[in-house]
């Protein structure tokens, strides 16, 4: 087999049904041994617990031809444990995070020839997802699960690439105290939907959201976590119960300790205080690390240096220990090929 014909380069964050697809199923209380299917297509009952009350929840990464020639994930472990917690979330029956691991390895190999070249700028983005398969009409968990992991190839998440973002302070709430913010559930980007055509339609990238409870400290954007950077050089980013935990962000945190020697804040961060910082940006699998120019805050414009020294610095060592360039910390890269 050979590499697909794609102009890698300029691909943007759309789905391309590639060849393979695992899938395993659940039921009387056990999940049956899983396999890769060129299946793309899934047939579930009009009743089935997903399409009745939106029983499911997600994952993303990515993997990467590395410098030199192989194919690897990035943290791929990080990814299977955050997928246990929302599983627990949502009561639904955990994928076991070995298993998890061996599909996404599986996945991986089986669609090689999707995985885009080494320095054209794109990945292939896998995306494992769980959902309540069976008929539910009470509002109880279901009892008959489908666990799948499909692969996209995929180039930057934002439109414009590396364009500084406009950001603006939501007006509507993503997660509640004690709600279901800090996990990947399906549910809270259903509800995400009507807010972010409303910021696309009023001209801004994203909505940033504040706190539900007070409505005073940062908390997120509807698919990124986000980091700050002082004027004199330190990393600050929220600490908040309702955000999801980025791998990205607790990643770029250790990268900016360890290897570029910064101090790190995860503190709460208030709202009025954001006009302080020199830099912003968003992190995460799908958003890598984007630099943000401008967020509007009803009205009030608080500019950063967008893809600033310190921004340039943490993406380009990140990115670097992705692609094999630099060497990251121990079990970062789970090599496939
Ligand atoms: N926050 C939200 C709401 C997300 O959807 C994502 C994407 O996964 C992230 C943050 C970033 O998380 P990660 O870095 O693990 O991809
Ligand atoms: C990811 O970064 O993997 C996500 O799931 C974010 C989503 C908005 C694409």
């Amino acid at each position: 087999m050979d590499k697909k014909n794609i102009d890698w380069s300029n691909l943007g964050f759309a789905y391309v049904q590639t060849d393979k697809r695992y899938v395993a199923n659940y039921k009387d209380g056990n999940w049956d041994d899983g396999c890769l299917t060129e299946d793309a297509t899934i047939t579930i009952t009009e009743c089935a617990g997903v399409l009745q009350y939106a029983q499911t929840c997600f994952e993303g990464l990515k993997a990467y031809t590395t410098v030199d020639g192989k194919i690897v994930c990035f943290r791929p472990d990080m990814n299977a444990a955050r997928m246990a917690d929302s599983c627990r979330g949502l009561e639904m029956p955990v994928f076991p995070e070995d298993r998890f691991v061996e599909a996404v390895v599986e996945v991986v190999k089986a669609n090689k020839d999707w995985v885009p070249p080494y320095g054209s700028g794109a990945s292939l983005y896998l995306r494992p997802f769980m959902f309540g398969s069976n008929a539910v009409i009470g509002v109880k968990p279901a009892t008959e699960y489908q666990f799948r992991i499909f692969a996209t190839p995929v180039g930057p998440y934002f439109k414009g690439g590396v364009k500084p973002l406009t950001l603006r302070i939501s007006d509507l709430d993503r997660a509640a105290p004690k709600g279901t913010g800090n996990i990947k559930a399906g549910l809270n980007y259903a509800m995400s939907l009507r807010n972010i055509v409303d910021a696309h339609n009023c001209g801004y990238d994203e909505n940033v959201y504040v706190d539900s409870a007070t409505r005073t400290f940062i908390e997120e954007t509807g698919g990124a976590n986000i980091i700050f950077v002082t004027k004199d050089g330190k990393l600050v980013t929220p600490k908040s119960d309702t955000i999801l935990p980025s791998i990205t962000r607790r990643s770029l945190m250790q990268v900016a300790e360890q290897y570029l020697g910064m101090e790190v804040e995860q503190r709460e961060i208030k709202l009025s205080e954001i006009d302080q910082f020199a830099e912003c940006g968003l992190c995460g699998t799908a958003a890598v690390i984007s630099p943000v120019g401008k967020i509007v805050d009803h009205g009030k414009e608080i500019t950063f240096a967008g893809m600033g020294p310190v921004i340039q610095k943490l993406y380009d060592t990140l990115r670097g220990i992705q692609m094999g360039e630099i060497e990251g910390p121990d079990g970062w890269i789970k090599v496939i090929e």
